[in-house]
């Protein structure tokens, strides 16, 4: 599959079989994070991975849509490491979320290409997200990502459900 095909054919997934990951895939996972481009090339995103049974259900906890994160194979935390000198605020604001989303969507493609699915959530508590992961202080989690192979036996009734918008809708050029 070519890197246009995985990124046309991806679609964020629910369900998954318990099977491991291979190590070598999940370290490829990994390192797709890693080489995603970030503003200043600060390098501001680190990825915290969790396989372990208890902590994926802990850490599903911290966010109101995970049902699906406790089944999965791994998880994976993307989390900010403020920049010196700059309010969190602003960080987390402008420059941030663009890098570990570069950061997931790397990686969400990388596992694709291996017959790996995948989805991002959201972690809407992030006081109990940061004591489940043990973050230093001004840690913040951006977002997150589970992984597995796909369970073809299972029920997963949103998974491509939602088509994109036209590209006549989706681009304008020039101006607005
Ligand atoms: C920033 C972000 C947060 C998301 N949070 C959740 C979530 O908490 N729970 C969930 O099931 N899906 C979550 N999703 C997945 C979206 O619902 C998904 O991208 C959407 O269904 C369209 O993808 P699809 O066409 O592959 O189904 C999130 C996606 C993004 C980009």
């Amino acid at each position: 599959m070519d890197a246009y095909d995985v990124i046309l054919q991806k679609r964020d997934t629910r369900a998954y079989a318990a099977t491991p990951l291979p190590e070598d895939a999940v370290r490829r996972i990994l390192q797709a994070g890693r080489m995603a481009g970030s503003a200043k090339a600060l390098e501001p995103v680190r990825a915290v991975a969790i396989r372990d049974g208890a902590q994926l259900a802990a850490f599903a906890a911290c966010g109101n849509f995970t049902p699906h994160v406790p089944g999965a194979a791994l998880a994976v935390a993307l989390v900010l490491v403020p920049e010196e000198g700059m309010p969190l605020g602003e960080f987390a604001q402008w420059r941030g979320p663009f890098d570990a989303g570069r950061a997931a969507q790397n990686m969400m493609l990388a596992a694709w290409e291996l017959g790996i699915a995948s989805c991002p959530f959201t972690v809407h508590k992030g006081d109990a997200a940061r004591a489940v992961l043990g973050l230093p202080p001004g840690h913040i989690v951006i977002n997150a990502v589970a992984f597995g192979y796909a369970d073809p036996a299972a029920r997963d009734p949103m998974r491509g459900q939602r088509p994109r918008m036209a590209l006549e809708s989706y681009v304008h050029w020039e101006r607005w």
